[in-house]
């Protein structure tokens, strides 16, 4: 891979793309900023060599329209404070206020322009607004590992216009690499791989080509319906993805041909609605009534959940098994994030919303490896090429 290290960048312009895609409440408020943490090792480096620094990053899906939402003031405002430095924003992505900004850029400045995403040209790749990025800087850098399994236009397209002395990885990107790198050598075995959250779309793919790779494969979480839903249960109300059925089919069948053991919850702690205060009970897994939604897993899966995985050599975990950011659906992805961080095992979390679910129930410090990419982790895992990587390989 090309990397940061091996460019000549002192005193010039450097364009950071960043994965700042972090957690906000419904005021704004930043609830977990591992992922503006972890890119500091490279904005200090660029300090050092007396770079003018221009960060970029995405958060949420805006859909390519401008909404505040989604924008990274906060972020502005959060990594000014863990730096101790000053951070210039724009308020446009590639206007004239980013072009202004850019122009008067200093030394040892930083500017970090507004919300990607807000412009359609991000999601789709586009060339033309992959161009207008590159030429706000001398060099392009990636550190975002949480995105480099999308073909974006400031993780793929703009790479094009960059030659190999003029772009290349950040530390968090290596660090994410040699990590997946050194288990994708020779995973130990059993490997099992848990798997949650409401994204079954971005992940299907990823749990096909999983397969060969591992003993047991459990699914909790809003995943978890969709398979219900495709061996034919009824979910009530629960989130389910219906265009993808067949594929959930799919990956039941073929986790058989591969014998890996595939475990689903048989109980769930149900609501009306997803609030503190609405009234929750437990049920089986065939007894979801039609207006109600699981929220959690129950108690019994908790104990199936704990001992599918208690032997495990390789656990590999992504998405939450329930709704944790509400307190009375939290037990579930707490208690099995406890137990987990319990075993001797190589223990790897993947994804922001995992990584913060793991923060909350304080376990971080037992894990053994803890990603800022949950697709993007999970797809490397698979063997797939990321795009973004790609893009800096030599
Ligand atoms: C993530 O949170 O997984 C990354 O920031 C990518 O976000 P996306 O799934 O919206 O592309």
């Amino acid at each position: 891979m090309l990397l940061i290290q091996n460019l000549s960048l002192e005193n010039e312009t450097v364009f950071i793309r960043c994965d700042f895609n972090v957690p906000l409440d419904d005021y704004g408020n930043i609830l977990d900023d591992r992922r503006i943490r972890e890119t500091l090792p490279t904005i200090h480096y660029c300090l050092d060599q007396g770079c003018k620094i221009i960060l970029a990053s995405h958060l949420g899906r805006p859909k390519g329209k401008i909404d505040l939402r989604y924008s990274l003031l906060p972020v502005a405002k959060r990594l000014s404070r863990i730096l101790n430095h000053e951070i210039i924003f724009s308020k446009d992505v590639i206007g004239k206020e980013t072009q202004s900004k850019v122009s008067k850029l200093k030394n040892g400045e930083i500017l970090l322009l507004e919300n990607l995403r807000f412009n359609p040209g991000e999601s789709e790749n586009d060339q033309d607004f992959a161009q207008k990025l590159a030429k706000l800087a001398d060099f392009y850098i990636n550190d975002a590992f949480g995105v480099s399994h999308r073909a974006h236009a400031s993780v793929e397209a703009i790479t094009h216009f960059f030659d190999k002395e003029h772009k290349g990885a950040g530390f968090l990107l290596q660090k994410e690499i040699n990590f997946f790198h050194d288990v994708l050598q020779k995973p130990p075995h059993p490997f099992t791989l848990v798997v949650g959250g409401s994204k079954v779309s971005t992940k299907l793919e990823a749990l096909k080509h999983l397969l060969p790779e591992i003993d047991k494969m459990i699914i909790g979480g809003g995943m978890a319906f969709t398979f219900l839903k495709a061996l034919g249960f009824e979910i009530g109300n629960s989130i389910v993805e219906d265009d993808l059925l067949d594929g959930a089919k799919e990956i039941i069948k073929e986790a058989k041909q591969y014998k890996v053991k595939l475990f689903l919850p048989v109980d769930f702690i149900i609501a009306k609605e997803i609030q503190q205060e609405t009234k929750s009970r437990i049920v089986t897994y065939q007894d979801i009534p039609k207006e109600y939604m699981g929220v959690d897993i129950g108690p019994a899966t908790l104990k199936l959940f704990e001992e599918a995985v208690e032997k495990a050599k390789i656990i590999l975990w992504n998405g939450p098994m329930g709704v944790f950011e509400i307190e009375k659906f939290s037990h579930g992805s707490f208690e099995f994030a406890r137990f987990i961080a319990s075993l001797h095992a190589t223990k790897i979390i993947g994804g922001g919303d995992t990584a913060e679910m793991i923060h909350h129930a304080n376990v971080m410090k037992n894990m053994t490896f803890v990603s800022t990419g949950g697709g993007a982790s999970l797809e490397l895992l698979s063997g797939k090429k990321l795009p973004g990587i790609r893009a800096l390989s030599v």
